[in-house]
């Protein structure tokens, strides 16, 4: 497929590709090898991670970003997603489009001639996902038989992260209040990579289950942009579910840390924990950009002559 609107548009053998072409372009910097080409980012919600890493991704490898906000576009409000994505393929070689509703990014990558990348959508986050495993690899080596302890709600990052640990034989082992775990059909999309990988899932409410013997713990917000209005009643249900120092005591002493940011500080995670020397979270941050960045040349990537440093 040309799109990344799921992380499964990849195939394991591609993530293992990708993250290798991510550690080299990281060890390179910057290079030439998008010269002449031109990334739109459609983001419908803010962004401070995924803007900055996509525009510069775009930067350090001679091409073009160009941010179109949301009230400039007005996506299936001021136009149709069927004209944007015509009249953006004529004007730029990539899309990164940060939606509401995943039928959006469908929608744009159905009508449009050039790739399409999921930058955020109710559905999943599979950019997010491929900087996760890959400071996961930088920071534990050999992913095969690693654990991973979700703890929180079933949302879009989740979604991705266990589809991409399944791909990757990482055990994945997800921890939410009743109500808040992942979709039923993507952890059965995930079991399916996992019978090829040897990789153990676990979906359900126990904290013990997922934190025994975790390698890495993982924790997101328990509520997402466009969910403001569930707030008080997200806070009461997920009670005990906050990474704080007793539930980190539960996994291996050298467990990692993991948060995709922006964190909501004592809600999710205590804040000490995210400052502890295990924490991860500013590599986890500045990965996004190497991942990006190997993502975009996989996708568009011209002959490179010379680099630029
Ligand atoms: N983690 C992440 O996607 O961050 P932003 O919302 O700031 O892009």
């Amino acid at each position: 497929t040309k799109d990344l609107l799921s992380i499964s548009d990849l195939s394991p053998d591609d993530i293992g590709r990708l993250l290798s072409d991510a550690v080299e372009l990281k060890a390179r910097g910057w290079n030439n090898s998008l010269s002449g080409k031109t990334l739109a980012l459609v983001f419908e919600k803010p962004s401070l991670r995924t803007r900055v890493s996509f525009e510069l991704a775009m930067k350090q490898m001679d091409g073009e970003a160009l941010y179109l906000s949301p009230a400039e576009v007005g996506l299936g409000k001021r136009e149709p997603v069927a004209d944007v994505a015509r009249v953006l393929s004529r004007f730029v070689d990539v899309i990164a489009c940060r939606t509401f509703g995943h039928e959006t990014l469908v929608q744009l990558a159905k009508y449009a001639d050039i790739p399409v990348i999921n930058a955020l959508s109710d559905l999943e986050h599979p950019c997010q996902a491929l900087a996760d495993i890959l400071t996961i690899y930088e920071k534990k080596g050999d992913l095969k038989g690693l654990s991973l302890a979700y703890i929180g709600d079933g949302n879009n990052c989740a979604n991705s992260l266990l589809l991409a640990c399944a791909m990757t034989g990482i055990n994945c082992r997800l921890a939410s209040p009743k109500g808040y775990l992942v979709d039923k059909d993507l952890f059965a999309r995930a079991e399916a990579y996992a019978e090829d990988s040897g990789a153990e899932l676990y979906s359900g409410t126990d904290l013990k289950t997922a934190l025994r013997g975790a390698d890495v713990i993982y924790t997101d917000v328990w509520t997402s942009m466009g969910q403001e209005a569930e707030t008080e009643k997200r806070l009461k249900d997920f009670t005990g579910f906050q990474v704080n120092a007793k539930l980190v005591s539960m996994a291996k002493k050298d467990a990692i840390i993991m948060h995709p940011l922006p964190a909501h500080y004592g809600e999710e995670v205590d804040r000490e924990i995210l400052e502890c020397p295990q924490s991860v979270i500013f590599d986890q941050a500045e990965n996004r950009l190497h991942a990006q960045k190997a993502v975009l040349r996989d996708m568009l990537g011209g002959l490179e002559i010379g680099g630029r440093h």
